[in-house]
């Protein structure tokens, strides 16, 4: 089976781009590649786009934008999925563009929101290389890694899971059951990685939320970033879900702030890369090694 190379963009439907551009680019340290009346685009590195917000009124995930190398890997991908069983759609030029990548099939999730499988991402002219004013240590951490990694809200684990794992073939790198993350909350999560290895590119467990998305993860390069990217969010009055702390299973450093959408992102430093050859599955049985208190009463937001 041709394998998902990484998670290489992420689609959110938002209603306020103004409040989205103000804190990717003076909070989070990204750069606006291109702006318009219904959208966002976001760059964190030399790709023309890795967030990118759409206008809408669901402040929501949208979709995931998984990335093959070839068009070869991609096209043989589209055909065991529809093997599968899978209603695997193959979009026009008009979504290829808008996300900026060379040819898009996309799928629809259990929970609602889409899967989109690319090849060919734009690289920006060197003109306009990323540059952000706020990042001390050396930008993010994509390349081969992708964009992040995304916990998405099942509704059905079991059902999530299989999908996620038998269907779109991405691998599980770990679990975490957490009895009591805070008084009377259970974090039962499952932790998914594709080919080039970054501990999670996705996420998924069921946490009392309404959302399809519980938060984003993006990395920084140096620790220092995320103590800066920390003072700022402080400094700005926004609200902290969980503040700094590690997780046992990637060994994150990060804390958690709400977007304006009001799902979390997460802000780390140190993940981890699987390599599968000498991985072994584990289970861990707390959320966090140390820190990440709560300090919203929201719903729990796991590795
Ligand atoms: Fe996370």
């Amino acid at each position: 089976m041709p394998e998902i190379s990484t998670l290489g963009y992420v689609v959110f439907d938002a209603s306020n781009l103004d409040e989205w551009e103000g804190f990717a680019t003076r909070i989070l340290g990204l750069q606006v590649g291109a702006r318009s009346a219904d959208t966002l685009r976001l760059r964190m590195d030399e790709r023309e786009q890795r967030v990118i917000i759409e206008r809408g009124d669901e402040d929501d995930l949208a979709a995931l934008g998984w990335e093959f190398d070839t068009a070869a890997e991609l096209k043989a991908y589209v055909v065991r999925l529809r093997e599968r069983g899978v209603d695997v759609v193959e979009a026009g030029t008009e979504l290829a563009r808008a996300r900026s990548v060379e040819k898009v099939y996309y799928c629809a999730d259990p929970t609602g929101f889409r899967h989109e499988f690319f090849y060919g991402p734009a690289h920006a002219p060197l003109a306009r290389v990323f540059h952000s004013p706020l990042l001390a240590g050396g930008g993010f951490v994509t390349g081969a890694l992708g964009v992040g990694h995304v916990f998405a809200v099942a509704r059905d684990k079991a059902e999530s899971v299989r999908f996620y794992t038998e269907v779109l073939g991405l691998k599980i790198s770990d679990y975490i059951r957490d009895p009591e993350v805070i008084p009377g909350v259970e974090v039962d999560a499952v932790f998914m990685h594709a080919r080039t290895g970054r501990h999670h590119s996705l996420a998924t467990g069921v946490v009392p939320s309404k959302k399809r998305i519980n938060h984003l993860m993006i990395q920084v390069r140096s620790l220092e970033d995320v103590g800066l990217a920390y003072d700022r969010v402080r400094e700005a009055g926004l609200p902290v879900i969980m503040d700094l702390g590690q997780h046992p299973n990637d060994r994150m450093i990060s804390f958690y702030v709400a977007t304006p959408s009001g799902f979390g992102l997460e802000y780390g430093w140190g993940g981890i890369v699987v390599v599968d050859a000498d991985w072994n599955v584990r289970s861990f049985s707390k959320l966090s090694y140390w820190g990440h208190r709560f300090s919203l009463p929201a719903p729990p937001v796991a590795a």
